[in-house]
């Protein structure tokens, strides 16, 4: 009778180490997948539903490792990671971790090495999506390491839902995850601070969905504006001929006066004028506004690892 309460080295194909919501999903979608796999969880309980569905429970977090050729590790943050994989010992030794937790591109190369001085190979990764989307085929998970690590892992990998290596930095998935991340924040804000103003004159949210989602983004914000104006911003290139900074400077002033005046929260266009006003200051005045991106880069685009 199989034991599955003591993993051997190579027993199961993937082992996953830590059992919050997002590492349950990844679990289960490893078992959906066929594979056999080996799961630790610092509360041990959270792993039953998984080993009744025949995932194998490592009692410790050295016999999770040893279990499988690799081991996806899904914990809160990377100052958990080593206190749980600190204790795991030469267990670790010629073994792969993915590491799915969220943190900083600092965070991600400190772990790198850290596995390095271990004798693991090492990738980073971030998950682009809810636990109930993992798995899915549009489910992107962003990676950073050595494509030797990502090519020998990758059947396991495509299992979670569309792999991407960025390349070699292991920073480089947890900072495009927080490049993306803002970029839903700010657009987030941007909308709810329309409807906003549109509820200040009466307008339902559906209303001003209607309008902003169903015509105003797709026809003036389509996804080719982005990808059109990209050669031009690799080269720093602003032609201002269809529109002036100058002049967008005057349409925030007056979404910031319009806000005053409405009663509506005025900080978001606040903000965006003293970013105009510094795009401005800075030459860019007769230039179109993604101009705006060389006042956000500032020192960044050129720091070196
Ligand atoms: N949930 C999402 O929608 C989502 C989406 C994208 C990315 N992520 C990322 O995925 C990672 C996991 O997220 P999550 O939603 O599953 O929940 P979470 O609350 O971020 O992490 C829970 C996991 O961390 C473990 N943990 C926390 N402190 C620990 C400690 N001191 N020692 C040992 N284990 C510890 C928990 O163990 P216990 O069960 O014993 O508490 C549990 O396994 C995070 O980095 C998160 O940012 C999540």
């Amino acid at each position: 009778m199989t034991d599955h309460t003591s993993p051997e080295r190579n027993s199961t194909e993937v082992t996953v180490a830590g059992l919050g919501p997002m590492g349950s999903a990844l679990a289960e979608t490893f078992l959906d997948k066929g594979r056999s796999l080996t799961v630790w969880n610092r509360t041990p309980g959270k792993a039953d539903g998984l080993v009744a569905r025949g995932a194998r429970r490592a009692a410790t977090v050295a016999e999770a490792v040893a279990a499988s050729p690799v081991t996806v590790m899904c914990l809160n943050d990377y100052t958990t990671m080593y206190a749980v994989f600190g204790s795991a010992g030469a267990a670790l030794r010629d073994r792969t971790l993915v590491n799915l937790n969220s943190g900083t591109p600092r965070e991600a190369r400190a772990a790198a090495d850290w596995a390095a001085a271990r004798d693991v190979r090492y990738l980073d990764g971030a998950i682009m999506v809810p636990p109930p989307l993992v798995g899915d085929p549009g489910a992107v998970f962003l990676y950073g390491g050595p494509r030797e690590v990502f090519d020998r892992h990758r059947t396991v990998l495509d299992d979670l839902g569309d792999p991407r290596l960025l390349g070699a930095d292991p920073g480089l998935a947890v900072l495009l995850n927080t490049a993306l991340l803002g970029l839903m924040y700010a657009t987030l804000n941007g909308y709810l601070h329309g409807a906003a103003l549109a509820a200040s004159a009466g307008m339902t949210a559906a209303g001003f969905a209607e309008l902003a989602a169903g015509w105003f983004m797709p026809v003036v914000l389509p996804p080719a504006t982005f990808a059109g104006q990209a050669a031009n911003m690799d080269e720093g290139l602003y032609p201002g001929d269809l529109g002036t900074m100058e002049m967008n400077l005057t349409a925030i002033e007056h979404i910031t006066r319009t806000s005053v005046e409405q009663g509506v929260r005025p900080d978001h266009p606040e903000l965006m004028r003293a970013l105009a006003e510094q795009a401005i200051a800075e030459g860019h005045g007769t230039e179109n506004y993604f101009a705006m991106f060389e006042v956000f880069k500032g020192s960044g685009a050129r720091a070196a690892r």
